[in-house]
């Protein structure tokens, strides 16, 4: 729970926002930090974890496995806090936390779809071996702009 502090700092900025999910708070104050970390604490299996750099989290990447005939199909999710942006710190991530989901998960496919004016996002999924699957036409309503998106997957 000592994360949270670390975590405010980093999530609460509107360039880390533009890119995610209105699920993903703005402002991100403090009681978001908590309320998301009690949650992920407590779940099981984990699936949900922060990102550390000089020994704080900076960051968060996880995945939200899929049910019924997508039980074994997950989505991959993830963001740096800014000033960590540029130094490989997500490639990195990203391709390891993928591998580690398919040893660790009965998985045959991580999923991601990226807003297609993120390029940096894009950038970062093909450096980690994920194959571009399509373009998802106006697929994104965020920050009142109809955007689409773009799938990219890793299988197994
Ligand atoms: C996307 C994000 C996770 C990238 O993390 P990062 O640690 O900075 O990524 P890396 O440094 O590993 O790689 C970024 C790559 O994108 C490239 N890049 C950055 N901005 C770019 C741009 N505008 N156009 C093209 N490439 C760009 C970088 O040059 C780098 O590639 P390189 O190593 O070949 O030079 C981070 O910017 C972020 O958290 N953004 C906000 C949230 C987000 O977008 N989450 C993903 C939602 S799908």
């Amino acid at each position: 729970m000592d994360d949270a502090e670390s975590i405010v700092r980093q999530a609460n900025n509107r360039k880390v926002w533009i890119a995610l999910r209105d699920l993903f708070p703005h402002p991100y104050t403090i009681e978001d930090a908590d309320t998301f970390l009690k949650s992920v604490t407590n779940s099981e299996p984990v699936t949900l974890f922060c990102v550390e750099a000089n020994g704080a989290a900076v960051g968060g990447i996880g995945i939200r496995i899929g049910v019924d005939v997508h039980r074994q199909t997950a989505e991959l999710g993830y963001w740096l806090g800014q000033e960590f942006w540029g130094r490989g710190i997500m490639t990195e991530a990203v391709a390891a936390f993928t591998d580690f989901c398919f040893e660790e998960f009965q998985l045959r496919r991580i999923y991601a779809e990226p807003f297609a004016n993120n390029p940096a996002s894009v950038c970062v999924l093909e450096k980690a071996g994920f194959a571009f699957e399509g373009r998802l036409k106006n697929n994104v309503l965020k920050d009142g702009k109809l955007l689409d998106s773009l799938l990219y997957a890793r299988t197994k």
